[in-house]
């Protein structure tokens, strides 16, 4: 199977949180299909707050922290030193860390502090990215910027309530960037920056809260990787400044 035929042939690709369950999927992903016939990709750029280096063909390690802007420009820098880049994964977030910031079930266990991080590193951190990386995609063909959202950060879909700090986090990132992708195709008319829904995926993010998932409805990282790269490859540039589910559907803000 040719991955992300859509693209031109000998893609550069960023993947932002290789680190992660679904990142260190996509970029493993990426790099079997490197030596398929057909295969579109020539580079991968793994970047990761914590290392997360294998041997893996075509793939490149580097360090990003999104608190740290001159890491996000410096990790633009290095991905870009021989040509543009043509897809850009931010495969980056948390929902929860050690026992002091849980998703809230009521009200009152909200805390500002808390909400404020999430917000720092599932909406603002992919922002930084944005910043950095959009103005160094390739302007002659198809390029994308995606980033993981959620589909909790639905304000029409929300029917069950709790999660505040995540579901508002993801929703100003859906915001984020819908706006930058009405700026970026003034100059990138063939360029998508769009939000993707992963499924319900089995990594540390979500392991705590999916006891009662059934078994059906719970992907394993290579399973959701698989997806999101279909995804990826049909996303057009009307597409722009919209959240995907794995399956391909608009989800509604
Ligand atoms: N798993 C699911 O069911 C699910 C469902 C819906 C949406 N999502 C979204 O999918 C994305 C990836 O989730 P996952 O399940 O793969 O989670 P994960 O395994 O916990 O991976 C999270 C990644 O985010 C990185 N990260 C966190 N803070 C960072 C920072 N300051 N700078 C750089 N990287 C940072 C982590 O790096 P370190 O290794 O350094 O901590 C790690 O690589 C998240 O945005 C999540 O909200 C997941």
């Amino acid at each position: 199977m040719t991955l992300l035929a859509s693209f031109p042939p000998e893609i550069n690709v960023a993947v932002i949180g290789a680190s992660g369950g679904i990142g260190q999927a996509v970029v493993q992903l990426l790099s079997e299909n490197f030596s398929s016939a057909g295969s579109r990709i020539s580079v991968v750029h793994a970047f990761s707050r914590s290392s997360c280096h294998t041997e893996l063909q075509n793939v490149t390690y580097g360090h990003i922290d999104l608190e740290d802007e001159a890491s996000v420009a410096a990790a633009a820098e290095l991905a870009t030193k021989d040509r543009p880049l043509d897809l850009v994964f931010v495969a980056s977030g948390i929902l929860w860390q050690g026992e002091e910031l849980r998703p809230e079930k009521a009200m009152r266990e909200i805390d500002i502090n808390g909400l404020m991080r999430l917000f720092a590193i599932n909406a603002a951190g992919p922002t930084l990215v944005a910043k950095h990386f959009l103005p160094k995609l390739r302007k002659d063909a198809k390029t994308l910027f995606a980033a993981l959202s959620a589909r909790v950060g639905s304000l029409g879909d929300n029917r069950l309530g709790g999660w505040y700090s995540y579901r508002a986090s993801k929703a100003a990132l859906n915001m984020l960037l819908r706006t930058l992708a009405i700026e970026h195709a003034r100059q990138w008319p063939q360029s998508i920056v769009a939000g993707l829904h992963p499924g319900t995926v089995d990594t540390e993010l979500s392991r705590p809260f999916t006891a009662r998932t059934p078994e059906h409805k719970l992907f394993s990282a290579e399973i959701s990787a698989c997806h999101l790269l279909g995804v990826m490859n049909r996303l057009g540039p009307e597409d722009t400044g919209q959240t995907f589910a794995w399956d391909g559907s608009r989800i509604v803000f």
